[in-house]
């Protein structure tokens, strides 16, 4: 296992140390990104030991790889190592399944990481504000832990998040406003109620996590980039976790430098503020004002590392699109039918994006791309059976 040099602030390249819990960058209040001596996992024989020992070991999911992660003993439910499932239709399209992950979402990746590091510090109080999913995954590996979790969410939240935050115990908090409101809340509150502030891109290890999505999939192509990434995007941390485990692949010597995937950011119409920023070729984005769609994970109206973002969509050769909310209901009832994956609204995001881009001609039907469905989609019963008019009817 790496050890971990230190932080450094995605922005001005500040570096601070991990020997305690840190937030963002003490000089500029950007994010920061964990650096490792990563000399250790270097070579093909490196890359090539993690299927062994995969194999050997049995199943570890995301932790298989720990070469890459802080030597910490994890707090784990089962997270990773989801599966890509070949479309029917489209010979080059392959669906990145992460609705497999416990608690039915990606956030699992984050989640287990960030408390992991936290009850290695050990934080006996986190706090979140979340679109929803983050507070099922931080409620349900708070409790693995025994760590008290707090959540702030809004509350029209799909309904299955706010039962399971409950379920695992976790202080629950419904907010008449968005993610942005609940993220104020956990500020004004975290010094005196003495919470460690676990919000996405406001602590270094959210995005270790999430960057194992980078990883598996480039394993699961046999080491081989794809074309495109689709990516369902609200915070972002996905995105900007993927492509650091790009570059470290890179320096690992794990791949080949060079034809790294065009990154394509996926939101809804109702909120879309990196599709505004990078159509105006800013360097960050602006408050999306009465964000509102019923793919919940995508209502974030102001991005905390849009920055970051924007670098990676530009230096990818990549977009960031938006779609109404008809045509992503569309997409998920296409793919339901056609398919058999009932993907989340997020994730039918991603699915109208390929089409569109397929249309377009900017990808190639003989272009192998990977579409990230984020979250599962029985978890959102009761917002796709309000937006497709299902109801009981004896
Ligand atoms: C299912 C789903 N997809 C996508 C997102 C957006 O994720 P990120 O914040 O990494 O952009 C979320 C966030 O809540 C989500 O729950
Ligand atoms: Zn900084």
């Amino acid at each position: 296992m790496p050890r971990i040099n230190e932080l450094e602030c995605s922005r001005c390249k500040t570096t601070v140390s991990a020997q305690t819990p840190q937030t963002v960058c003490p000089k500029c209040a950007g994010s920061l990104y964990v650096r490792y001596d990563l000399g250790v996992a270097k070579g093909l024989g490196k890359r090539e030991q993690i299927a062994r020992d995969g194999q050997a070991g049995g199943w570890a999911g995301m932790w298989r790889y720990r070469s890459v992660l802080p030597e910490v003993k994890p707090v784990t439910l089962g997270e990773g190592w989801t599966p890509v499932l070949p479309s029917k239709r489209y010979p080059n399209v392959l669906v990145k399944e992460e609705g497999a992950n416990p608690t039915g979402s990606f956030k699992a990746r984050g989640l287990a990481l960030a408390v992991t590091m936290a009850k290695h510090y050990g934080l006996e109080k986190l706090a979140v504000p979340s679109a929803g999913n983050a507070a099922g995954a931080l409620a349900a590996y708070a409790a693995a832990a025994g760590i008290e979790a707090n959540i702030f969410m809004p509350k029209d939240v799909p309904f299955a998040n706010y039962v399971e935050a409950r379920m695992y115990g976790a202080n629950v908090t419904l907010i008449e406003g968005l993610i942005s409101d609940c993220g104020r809340i956990v500020a004004e509150r975290k010094e005196k109620e003495g919470w460690f502030d676990i919000s996405t891109l406001k602590e270094p290890f959210r995005i270790e996590g999430k960057k194992t999505m980078g990883y598996e999939m480039v394993e699961q192509l046999g080491w081989e980039y794809p074309e495109a990434v689709f990516y369902p995007t609200g915070g972002g941390v996905g995105l900007i976790g993927m492509w650091k485990a790009f570059a470290e692949m890179e320096e690992l010597g794990w791949v080949k430098p060079g034809r790294r995937p065009k990154m394509i950011a996926v939101q809804s119409s109702g909120c879309a503020p990196m599709v505004r920023a990078f159509e105006e070729q800013a360097s960050a984005s602006k408050m999306w004002e009465n964000a509102a769609t019923f793919a919940a994970g995508l209502r974030v109206p102001k991005p905390y590392g849009d920055y970051i973002m924007l670098e990676i969509l530009q230096e990818s050769g990549g977009l960031a699109l938006a779609f109404p909310d008809e045509v992503i209901l569309a997409s998920l009832q296409d793919w339901a039918k056609n398919e058999g994956i009932l993907l989340s609204p997020e994730g039918a995001a991603a699915t109208a994006a390929y089409d569109h881009l397929l249309k377009s001609g900017f990808l190639k039907p003989t272009d192998r791309v990977v579409l990230f469905n984020t979250g599962a989609g029985l978890k959102y019963t009761d917002v796709t059976a309000d937006a497709s008019g299902i109801r009981r009817t004896n």
